[in-house]
């Protein structure tokens, strides 16, 4: 060390580095938000502010919950192997992704029904994400008009579930692209609805029916109740599914309304083809745990895949992404490789990036961020992910994202 320098005092040492997403001095946080010090803690400050329909589900996985959990397992069985004295000053967590430098290796991936669980939850997760320099991907599944996120969300990263018809899809891509957006997100892990038993046992549904238990669930959340539902009724009017198709869907309050899932257990990859034809943009396809589907998305003129179980919401007892993320990774050539399901550490995502992951997204924690601290909430998520990869590139000495390679991991346990 230069013997001019003044030397670190012991609280310097501990003070978060402020690489990365440069981060809200706490001094000027809500003291919820100050409690919260990891992703890790957004669960439980969601759980005592949501109503428990709403946050079962956002939490939620698909029947025994084999997925999920299998999400968190597959992190936990790697381990660090650290290198030490590597002169770890000039690290930077800066990340090109499409020939765009993000903030940080990690986006806010896409979730139906944001504006639910938070106030204008769609828009607060866009216009947070843009502040911190990140993407941030609307889900199709959404409340807010499309154009509306677009706009004033400064997002352009859009998620579509194909309809089940060439011209409603063709529709859907030609307003996306009105509005804008550069790159469509196609989730194809959707062949038909999934099994979310939880959903039905915490009196979930789409569109919500109004009863009394509904009622009782709200009323016993004031701060969500008054901050999230009776605001957004009183200043926006009962929310629509907006973005499903090129035309407005049902409301999300409903009694005796059906939404129109529409079938979709035809599609294939020739939908995929006649959307490549349409869509000038980038085009993402989610959903992708196969190595052979991964080469038939780049075939079919896919810019990127996105390795995901979506959470483990869709067909229970399907592996973490991590497990094949590998082997797809080999195969992706140049084809941008983005991974998600179960990201919550800062060591996650080094762990992910080492595997052949480019980039990663997180779920669930950016939604409770969302519904608990709006966008100063978000941005407390974000910070804190941000400023744990910056010391976990410190601590394993080294300086870029590149050099996350396999020799810095060992299998452990099981
Ligand atoms: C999702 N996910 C999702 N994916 C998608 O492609 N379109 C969507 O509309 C939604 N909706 C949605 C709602 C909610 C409440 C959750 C939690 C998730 C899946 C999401 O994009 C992502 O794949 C997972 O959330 C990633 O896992 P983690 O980070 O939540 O563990």
């Amino acid at each position: 060390m230069d013997s001019d320098a003044p030397r670190p005092t012991t609280t310097d040492l501990e003070a978060p580095p402020a690489r990365g997403v440069a981060p809200t001095p706490p001094a000027r946080l809500a003291r919820r938000l100050r409690r919260i010090l990891s992703l890790e803690d957004l669960e439980p400050a969601a759980r005592g502010f949501l109503p428990r329909p709403v946050f079962e589900f956002v939490s939620g996985g698909v029947e025994s919950n084999a997925s999920r959990a299998d999400n968190r397992a597959a992190f936990a069985e790697l381990g660090f192997v650290p290198r030490v004295l590597t002169d770890v000053s000039r690290r930077s967590q800066a990340t090109n992704l499409f020939g765009r430098t993000y903030a940080a290796p990690f986006g806010l991936a896409p979730m139906g029904m944001s504006a639910l669980a938070a106030y204008r939850g769609d828009l607060v997760l866009a216009r947070a994400a843009a502040a911190a320099n990140l993407p941030m991907i609307m889900s199709g599944s959404s409340l807010i008009p499309l154009e509306d996120v677009a706009r004033e969300g400064r997002t352009a990263w859009f998620q579509a579930y194909l309809p089940g018809e060439p011209e409603r899809i063709l529709a859907l891509v030609d307003r996306v692209e009105r509005a804008g957006f550069d790159t469509l997100l196609l989730t194809v892990d959707v062949a038909v609805s999934a099994n979310r038993e939880n959903n039905v046992r915490a009196g979930f549904s789409t569109p919500l029916r109004p009863n009394l238990r509904l009622a009782f669930d709200g009323l016993i959340r004031p701060r969500w109740l008054l901050g999230t539902a009776a605001r957004t009724l009183l200043r926006h009017g009962t929310p629509h599914f907006e973005n499903s198709y090129a035309t407005r869907g049902v409301p999300i309050l409903a009694r005796n309304v059906l939404r129109d899932f529409g079938a979709r257990d035809h599609l294939d990859w020739s939908h995929l083809e006649l959307i490549r034809r349409r869509w000038k943009g980038r085009l993402v396809i989610k959903g992708i745990m196969h190595k052979d589907d991964a080469r038939r998305a780049r075939e079919s003129g896919a810019d990127g895949i996105i390795v995901s179980n979506h959470g483990g919401r869709q067909l229970d007892g399907t592996v973490s992404p991590l497990r094949v993320l590998p082997e797809i990774a080999a195969v992706g050539g140049d084809m941008p490789v983005m991974f998600d399901s179960g990201v919550r550490r800062g060591t996650d995502v080094l762990k992910a990036l080492a595997l052949g992951a480019c980039f990663v997204f997180v779920g669930r924690p950016f939604l409770y961020a969302a519904a608990i601290g709006g966008e100063p909430g978000v941005r407390r998520g974000i910070d804190l992910l941000s400023q744990e990869i910056d010391r976990d590139m410190a601590l394993l000495g080294i300086n870029s994202l590149a050099e996350m390679r396999p020799e810095l991991l060992m299998r452990i346990g099981r």
